[in-house]
């Protein structure tokens, strides 16, 4: 892979609400969390955890009904969804483990160029209950669940309704400049 070829996944990811009804093969799929596997943990620790609902399984329902009526109405497009966890503490000394998200997000953040290279898409979730989640997916106490997302392929507009559609398509990408988020020399005060 060129260096400038990166830059055309982070440029080109976008979270997107409609996603086409096409399932993904199950080779595609382990294809996009091998990706996770590669990610770089602290003491190698590998905290990530996920959690398949494939659409119509069980999971699939109960990973959707956790979520706000809102999200509801537009993730329920997305032939898969995924619950993401963390171990709470290391294997190696049961320690707390207090870099595990930041080993998720490095874990998700690899999963997600690799999906876009195999043309697929995340749109991840915050708005859940996942406390009913790990009641209902019977996730034991040593796992924390984080977030869920949505993976899929880009699907039309009328695959959600009208209104979130459209305030998806107007919502500008925008970001904070480098200058608030870089500093050389000291912070701003
Ligand atoms: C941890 C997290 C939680 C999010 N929760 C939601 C959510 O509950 N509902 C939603 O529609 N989008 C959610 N998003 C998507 C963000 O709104 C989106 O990533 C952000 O607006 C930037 O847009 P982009 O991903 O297209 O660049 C979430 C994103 C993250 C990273």
């Amino acid at each position: 892979m060129q260096p400038n070829e990166m830059l055309k996944f982070i440029t080109g990811r976008h979270s997107p609400r409609a996603f086409a009804a096409q399932e993904i093969s199950s080779a595609e799929l382990e294809m996009v969390f091998e990706a996770a596997r590669w990610a770089p943990s602290s003491y190698n620790s590998q905290p990530w955890r996920f959690m398949i609902g494939l659409r119509g399984s069980h999971v699939y329902k109960t990973i959707l009904s956790s979520l706000s009526e809102w999200n509801q109405q537009w993730a329920q497009s997305a032939p898969v969804l995924v619950t993401t966890m963390i171990t709470k503490y290391y294997e190696h000394n049961n320690a707390p483990y207090y870099h595990a998200h930041h080993d998720l997000g490095i874990a998700i953040g690899q999963l997600s160029m690799q999906a876009l290279s195999q043309n697929l898409y995340l749109h991840h979730i915050g708005g859940f209950d996942p406390k009913m989640l790990a009641e209902k997916l019977n996730i034991p106490d040593k796992y924390e669940i984080v977030t869920v997302f949505a993976l899929g392929y880009r699907g039309s507009d009328d695959r959600i309704p009208k209104d979130i559609a459209e305030l998806t398509n107007s919502n500008q990408r925008t970001r904070k400049p480098l200058t608030e988020i870089m500093f050389i020399d000291q912070i701003p005060q």
